[in-house]
């Protein structure tokens, strides 16, 4: 009765929504790629900085470049998804932020003139962006399974460069067979929240 959104939209982004193991071959278009990002891109960051950059694996030759830097049991999954994502911090994004933040262009040097700060408020802003971006995968009726269990420094050398910290590989696609796990528990309202 509290939330005003509809309850199969809740069900949907949250109740209904699983992490999947398993994937259908139906694929996953850029068009639906690109109607999440301009969904998830509203959802709010530090001074607007949108650090959060995307790699779309769609080749065949990059798939199998990008399974060897996987765990093991993350192999399969990363193998046989649709489309897979990896989602990367921005370390340099402060050149970006006068266009970002047109109203406090100064912020760039205020704040972000130096690269540990820039890289502390990449990985958290950029943290941000990906859970909405999985929630916007939900929203397209497609399933995500986040993934960090792979060798980040590898995924970066093949991937990214220096300035691109890689967040977590996500598989995309529609359920397969077998898809998840049972649902595990989550902590209550009354286990997580004080109020002083
Ligand atoms: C940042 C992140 C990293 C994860 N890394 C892995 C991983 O390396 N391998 C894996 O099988 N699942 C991984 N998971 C999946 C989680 O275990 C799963 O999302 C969680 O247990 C909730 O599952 P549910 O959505 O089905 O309830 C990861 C999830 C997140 C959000």
């Amino acid at each position: 009765m509290s939330l005003v959104l509809d309850p199969a939209a809740q069900d949907l982004l949250f109740r209904e929504a699983r992490t999947a193991n398993t994937f259908t071959d139906e694929p996953v278009t850029d068009e639906q790629v690109e109607a999440i990002y301009d969904l998830v891109k509203f959802g709010p960051t530090a001074f607007n900085q949108s650090p959060l950059r995307l790699v779309l694996v769609r080749s065949a030759e990059g798939r199998e470049r990008l399974v060897r830097h996987m765990a093991e049991g993350n192999r399969p999954k990363t193998a046989t998804a649709p489309l897979v994502a990896i989602l990367a911090a921005d370390n340099e994004f402060h050149e970006e932020l006068p266009a970002l933040l047109p109203h406090f262009p100064q912020a760039k040097d205020m704040f972000f003139a130096e690269r540990p700060v820039r890289e502390s408020a990449a990985g958290l802003n950029a943290a941000l962006q990906a859970a909405y971006f999985i929630i916007g995968v939900r929203a397209a009726g497609l399933a995500a399974g986040p993934m960090t269990g792979y060798d980040a420094a590898g995924i970066q050398k093949e991937f990214l460069d220096g300035d691109h910290t890689p967040l977590m590989v996500v598989n995309i696609g529609k359920p397969g067979e077998d898809a998840w796990f049972p649902r595990s528990p989550r902590l209550s309202y009354d286990e997580v929240v004080t109020t002083v």
